[in-house]
């Protein structure tokens, strides 16, 4: 009995399969072609009609991120969003069948742009708290982010406590400037849209110090002559992939590919080959 059931499934399959591309599953199949062009950042397609693909057939994964935090995201010579969030995109998107499309834009764009289906996920190195989970939901985490403070050299800032009075810089709308403007007040602190214009000031001695996480600071500092990392932490934080409140499918495929990635060594490989452990 057991066989000619599996049979008759089988049969159906490949009658579905003849008839062409899915049948009823195939809820977009303009969409579907989509899915199969080239990544562009400007790209018009709305992730609103991106994101139905995903229920249905492979589609396009659209990712928000903002490409100036080495080495989790950052331009390529070729113009191209590269660094750890977009190859673990690319590999979750693969995971699920489908094709990435990555928007560059403000980071404090992110997560309206999630919430308004502009994009489908942020991937931005971005830390959970709670603040935010109020507006977004997030996966479990894939990385974790230390706040940390950059000075020039020979600066007299010498540990946290050194921040009071200071004129301190920080990526708008980030969790440094969080806790900066709730710690040191609003008028100490300096937002800049993003922390190479942070780092660009520092430079200037237009402000005193930087707060943001380590491994872009690690990136800057190299960039940058005369500058150095504080050897003190501000806070440890989770890094983890934002998501539209309430898209709980979206959310269960990601933690269920996530979990896969990490399991096979696939994410781990992709943060090595960008941080290599000292
Ligand atoms: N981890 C910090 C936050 O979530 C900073 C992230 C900044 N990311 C970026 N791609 N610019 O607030």
């Amino acid at each position: 009995m057991k066989k000619i059931a599996f049979l008759l499934a089988a049969l159906m399959l490949l009658t579905a399969g003849l008839a062409g591309c899915g049948g009823k599953d195939n809820t977009a199949p303009d969409n579907s072609q989509a899915g199969t062009q080239e990544p562009a950042a400007d790209a018009g397609s709305s992730a609103a009609d991106d994101a139905d693909n995903t229920a249905s057939d492979g589609g396009t994964l659209v990712m928000g991120t903002n490409a100036a935090f080495p080495p989790y995201e950052f331009m390529d010579e070729n113009n191209e969003v590269a660094g750890i969030d977009a190859e673990i995109a690319a590999a979750l998107a693969e995971k699920l069948g489908m094709e990435l499309e990555i928007k560059d834009m403000a980071f404090e764009s992110l997560i309206p742009a999630v919430q308004g289906g502009a994009v489908d996920v942020v991937l931005a190195g971005m830390t959970v708290n709670e603040e935010r989970l109020e507006s977004v939901d997030f996966t479990e985490s894939y990385a974790t982010g230390i706040q940390v403070v950059i000075v020039p050299e020979g600066s007299e800032i010498v540990d946290i406590d050194g921040l009071d009075g200071k004129t301190i810089g920080v990526q708008s709308g980030t969790t440094g400037d969080t806790y900066c403007t709730g710690d040191y007040g609003q008028e100490n602190v300096k937002q800049f849209d993003n922390g190479a214009l942070a780092i660009a000031a520092l430079a200037n001695g237009q402000v005193d110090c930087v707060v943001i996480d380590n491994e872009p600071a690690k990136n800057y500092v190299a960039a940058n002559a005369g500058l150095q990392i504080l050897d003190t932490e501000y806070a440890v934080e989770d890094y983890a992939i934002a998501v539209a409140k309430g898209n709980t499918e979206l959310l269960e495929k990601l933690n269920t590919a996530m979990a896969e990635l990490k399991e096979d060594g696939t994410i781990g490989g992709i943060i090595e080959k960008y941080i290599p452990a000292e």
